[in-house]
C-alpha cells in the first residue's frame, strides 16, 4: 500500500480522528491523496447522528466496493460511527469490504493493518472501551502528516457521552465518558504552540463535563483552561460541544478572567418547549437554559452564541414549536444549525415515541425556523461593522486576493491588506457584512 484516501462525514471528533488516523498512515510511509481513484487504501470514517448520514456514507461505499471489484488489490475499509453501529453486518452488506474499526480503536490501526497484510480478508476491532485504564488517548503528531493548519488545531480532552438524551446515537457508538490526563493535554498544546499553532479547539461530545468523572490526572474543566492559559503560549483557546447542564460558575469565572478564552459558545438547546426538553431528557428547561445565556452574557457582554435545534420530536405540537422561535427571538442567537428529527435505532425515543410529525411539518417547522434566525443573525453581524476586531489569519482566497480569518466570536472576516502572514493576528476594520460573514480591511 502506498496511497490513502481519507473520506470523513460527522462532526469535529470524527474530522480529527481522521487526523489521527492519517498520522498514523503517514508513520507507516503512507502519502495521503485527495482522489479515490489513486489510492491503495480508502477510509470511510463515518458518521451515523441522522439516517441521512449514514445514507450518504452507504453509498459511497458502495461506490468503493464496485472500484474495487475492478481492482482486487485495493483495500476498503470502514471506521467511525456507522462502523460501530452496524459491525460485523458490513461485511454481509458490502463482502469486498476488508476492515472495520470503531473510534475507540483507531490506536489498534497499524495492528489490523498488519493482520490485512497476512490474510487481506474481513478485519475488524469493534470493542468500545469505556474503562477508564484501558482507553488509549493518541497523543497527536500533527507534523507527521504534514496536515497541521499554521493557524488552529483540534485537541481531544474527552471521549464518549454519559448523558441520555433520547433521541442520540452517540452513547452507543462512542461510549461512556473518558477524560484525558490534563498534563498530556497541556503537553500536546505546547507541542502546537512549538509548531506555530496560535489556535486550540479542545473536543468532546460534552466537552465541559470534563472532570465531572474523575480519574487520575483530570482536573475540573474551568481548572484545565487555566492551565491551558497559563502554561502555554497559546494565543485562543475554543471548545465543543459544552452541554448546557455544566455551565456553571467556574466557566462564568473563565469567561470573565481567562483572556485566552474566545467570546463564543456553541450551546446546543434542542428546543424551546419544556415538555419537548423533558421528553427529550435534556436535564434542563427553558427557563434554566435562558439563565445560563443571561449568566454568561453577564460574564461576557460580548460573547457570541450558537446553538443546535431539532424539530419534529415526537409529539411536538404548533405550540411547542412556537416556543422554540420565541426561544430564538429572546436569545438572539449568532448561528443556528437545525435539523429534522431523525429516529436512530436503538435509542430511546426510537423505542418509545412514534415518529409522528408529519415530514412536510417538519420541512415547514425548519424553513420558518432558518427564516426566523437568518433575519437575526444578519442583524448580529451587521452590527460588528464599524469596529475593529483581531483577527486569526487562517488562509488567502483564491480567487479574490482576499485573506480570510475568524474574530473571537468565530465569525469569518474575508479582508484585503498587505503583510499578512497566515497564523498572524491582526486588527482588521470591518466594513461591510452578509452571507454568513464580514468583510473588512487590515489596519
Ligand atoms: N454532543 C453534542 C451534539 C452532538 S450531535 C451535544 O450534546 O451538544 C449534534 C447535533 O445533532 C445535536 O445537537 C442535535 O441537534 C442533532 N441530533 C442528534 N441526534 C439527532 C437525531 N436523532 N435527529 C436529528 N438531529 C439530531
Ligand atoms: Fe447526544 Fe445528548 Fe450526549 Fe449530546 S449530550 S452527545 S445530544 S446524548
Ligand atoms: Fe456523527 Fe459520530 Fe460525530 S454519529 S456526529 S460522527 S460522534
Amino acid at each position: 500500500m502506498r496511497r490513502f484516501y481519507i473520506k470523513t462525514y460527522g462532526c469535529q471528533m470524527n474530522e480529527h480522528d481522521s487526523r489521527k488516523i492519517a498520522g498514523l498512515l503517514a508513520v507507516r510511509g503512507l502519502q495521503p491523496t485527495d482522489a479515490m481513484a489513486d489510492a491503495d487504501l480508502i477510509l470511510f470514517n463515518t458518521c451515523t447522528i441522522r439516517e441521512k448520514a449514514e445514507h450518504k456514507a452507504m453509498s459511497e461505499i458502495g461506490r468503493a466496493a464496485e472500484l474495487k471489484a475492478a481492482r482486487p488489490e485495493l483495500v476498503v475499509g470502514v471506521c467511525g460511527c456507522v462502523a460501530q453501529q452496524e459491525k460485523e453486518l458490513l461485511f454481509d452488506r458490502f463482502p469486498l469490504l476488508d476492515l472495520l474499526f470503531g473510534p475507540d480503536q483507531i490506536p489498534a490501526l497499524p495492528r489490523l493493518l498488519d493482520a490485512l497484510e497476512q490474510e487481506r480478508r474481513h478485519v475488524s476491532a469493534l470493542e468500545i472501551v469505556n474503562d477508564v485504564d484501558e482507553y488509549q488517548f493518541l497523543n497527536l503528531t500533527p507534523w507527521a502528516d504534514g496536515v497541521v493548519s499554521p493557524a488552529a488545531a483540534f485537541v481531544t480532552i474527552m471521549k464518549g457521552c454519559d448523558s441520555n438524551c433520547a433521541y442520540c446515537i452517540v452513547p452507543q457508538v462512542r461510549g461512556r465518558e473518558v477524560c484525558r490526563p490534563a498534563d498530556d493535554i497541556v503537553s500536546e498544546v505546547q507541542g502546537l504552540v512549538e509548531r506555530g499553532v496560535r489556535e486550540v479547539t479542545l473536543l468532546g461530545q460534552t466537552v465541559n463535563t470534563y472532570g465531572n468523572r474523575r480519574h487520575a490526572g483530570v482536573i475540573p474543566f474551568a481548572a484545565l483552561l487555566q492551565r491551558i492559559a497559563v502554561e502555554t503560549a497559546i494565543q485562543r483557546i475554543r471548545f465543543t460541544s459544552p452541554h448546557p447542564k455544566d455551565v456553571n460558575d467556574s466557566l462564568l469565572a473563565a469567561y470573565r478572567d481567562n483572556a485566552k478564552l474566545c467570546r463564543h459558545i456553541h450551546l446546543p438547546v434542542q428546543s424551546g418547549a419544556d415538555v419537548v426538553l423533558r421528553r427529550m431528557r435534556r436535564a434542563y428547561t427553558r427557563a434554566q437554559y435562558l439563565e445560563k445565556v443571561a449568566a454568561l452574557r453577564g460574564a461576557a457582554p460580548d460573547l457570541a452564541i450558537t446553538t443546535d435545534m431539532i424539530v419534529g420530536f415526537p409529539g411536538e405540537t404548533d405550540a411547542d414549536f412556537a416556543e422554540t422561535l420565541s426561544l430564538v427571538e429572546t436569545v438572539q442567537f449568532d448561528g443556528l444549525f437545525a435539523f429534522k428529527y431523525s429516529p436512530r435505532p436503538g435509542t430511546e425515543s426510537f423505542a418509545r415515541l412514534p415518529d409522528d410529525v408529519p415530514p412536510a411539518t417538519k420541512d415547514e417547522r425548519l424553513q420558518r425556523l432558518f427564516a426566523l434566525n437568518e433575519a437575526i443573525v444578519t442583524r448580529r453581524y451587521a452590527a460588528h461593522i464599524g469596529t475593529t476586531r483581531d483577527v486569526l489569519i487562517e488562509s488567502r482566497d483564491e480567487g479574490d486576493g482576499r485573506w480570510r480569518g475568524r474574530t473571537t466570536h468565530h465569525m469569518i472576516v474575508h479582508f484585503i491588506g498587505t503583510e499578512c502572514v497566515l497564523g498572524d493576528i491582526v486588527p482588521v476594520h470591518i466594513t461591510d457584512a452578509g452571507g454568513y460573514s464580514l468583510r473588512g480591511e487590515k489596519r
